[in-house]
């Protein structure tokens, strides 16, 4: 178990290139488990890489414990890597398989016994030691990865992606394992997708990027409820947050949002914020705009006019798809109790102290 510090990385493929990880700088603390989420090509692999020592670092440090690793050759780094394809050798036994790591180096036999009976028991593999992978389905063989990681008892645990290559239900499945496993040995843990759900339900903290550059690190409570910018609030979340462009008007010492079709009465506790802006993105969550109509009474200054696009039954939900102004459509989590016909004229009732509001030009936030 050990923490780890990012102070101010950078990374560059080639001199004539631009970095692809800007002024990376936090620290995961020991026994952390941090996912790192963000679109494709966001540099989520290469910052893990080069914390494995698959990559050169080109600027700044990278402390495991309290050891610069700059250039630690990989092997002495104390670290286990987990991939989407599993990487395991086909003609080696599972048994085989976890044990490998430890016969390099040379431990004694009944040791290697011991642990990797161990972690077969911690991963329920014990009934598939003797077989080959190609014999195992896609989770069980992410076990034994899991497994071969594990018996190495490292200082930090870093998985790219380990579940991407399963279907939807065993991936579900594998998280609450990884969560588990997490739970039971307590490495510090650097987690890497790009998808959202996952890195909400997996991460203690997650880690927002975007080209390179770190957007957001909190918890996925805080990412969720109080985003840095738009491209977080865009980013998690789904359907994803509704942005809506408008003017605030200052009517008689109320403040108001207004667009060419509708107005919203800006709530008191937010105007304080707002009053030195002028044109503003209004960023409401789907669950926060209601078409029941006890809400038009609770926000009576905070209705929209739509025309209904198309709905989504979701089960539990149903997505409603309206559109609310030349350019501008609206995503509303409903009761599928209510049904709507297509073109039907809707009103929506926005919860207006839960709309955030954010700068139009940069994207930041605008904190209440
Ligand atoms: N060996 C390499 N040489 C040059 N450029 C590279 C190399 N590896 C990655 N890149 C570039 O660095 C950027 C970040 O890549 P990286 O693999 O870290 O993204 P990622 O966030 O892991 O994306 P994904 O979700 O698709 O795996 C990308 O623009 C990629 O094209
Ligand atoms: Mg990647």
């Amino acid at each position: 178990m050990a923490r780890i510090l990012f102070n101010h990385v950078y990374k560059q493929y080639g001199k004539d290139h631009l970095p692809v990880v800007k002024d990376f700088d936090m620290e995961i603390k020991e026994g952390e488990f941090v996912v790192f989420v963000g679109p494709s090509g966001c540099g989520k692999s290469t910052t893990l890489r080069m914390i494995a020592g698959l990559e050169e670092i080109s600027k700044g440090e990278i402390y495991i414990g309290d050891t610069l690793i700059n250039d630690l050759p990989p092997k002495d780094r104390d670290i286990a890597m987990v991939f989407q394809n599993y990487a395991l050798y086909p003609n080696m036994s599972v048994y085989e398989n976890i044990a490998f790591g430890l016969r390099l180096r040379k431990l004694p036999k009944h040791e290697i016994d011991l642990s990797v009976k161990k972690a077969a028991r911690i991963l329920e593999i014990e009934s598939f030691l003797g077989r080959r992978p190609k014999q195992l389905s896609g989770g069980q063989r992410q076990r034994v990865a899991l497994g071969r990681a594990i018996v190495r008892e490292p200082r930090v645990f870093l998985m790219d992606e380990p579940l991407s290559n399963l279907d939807a239900k065993l991936r579900v499945q594998m998280r609450t394992e990884i969560i588990k496993l997490h739970k039971q040995l307590g490495v510090t843990t650097v987690y890497v997708t790009h998808d959202q759900t996952e890195a909400m339900t997996m991460g203690s903290r997650i880690v927002v990027m975007k080209d390179g550059v770190i957007q957001q690190v909190d918890t996925p409570e805080q990412v969720y409820n109080n985003p840095a910018n738009t491209f977080v609030a865009g980013f998690v979340g789904s359907p994803p947050m509704n942005f809506i462009e408008g003017r605030l008007l200052d009517e008689g010492g109320r403040l108001e949002f207004h667009t060419n079709r509708f107005v919203l009465e800006i709530p008191p506790g937010k105007a304080a914020s707002l009053k030195n802006e002028r044109v503003v993105l209004l960023g409401i969550r789907p669950e926060n705009i209601s078409v029941e109509p006890i809400m038009f009474d609770a926000f009576p200054k905070a209705i929209i006019p739509g025309v209904h696009l198309l709905s989504e039954l979701m089960g539990a939900d149903r997505y409603l798809y309206l559109n609310i102004g030349s350019q501008t459509n609206l995503v509303v989590r409903i009761n599928p109790r209510n049904q709507f016909e297509e073109d039907e004229k809707i009103n929506v009732a926005i919860d207006m102290n839960k709309a955030l509001f954010f700068n139009r030009d940069t994207g930041e936030r605008i904190i209440d």
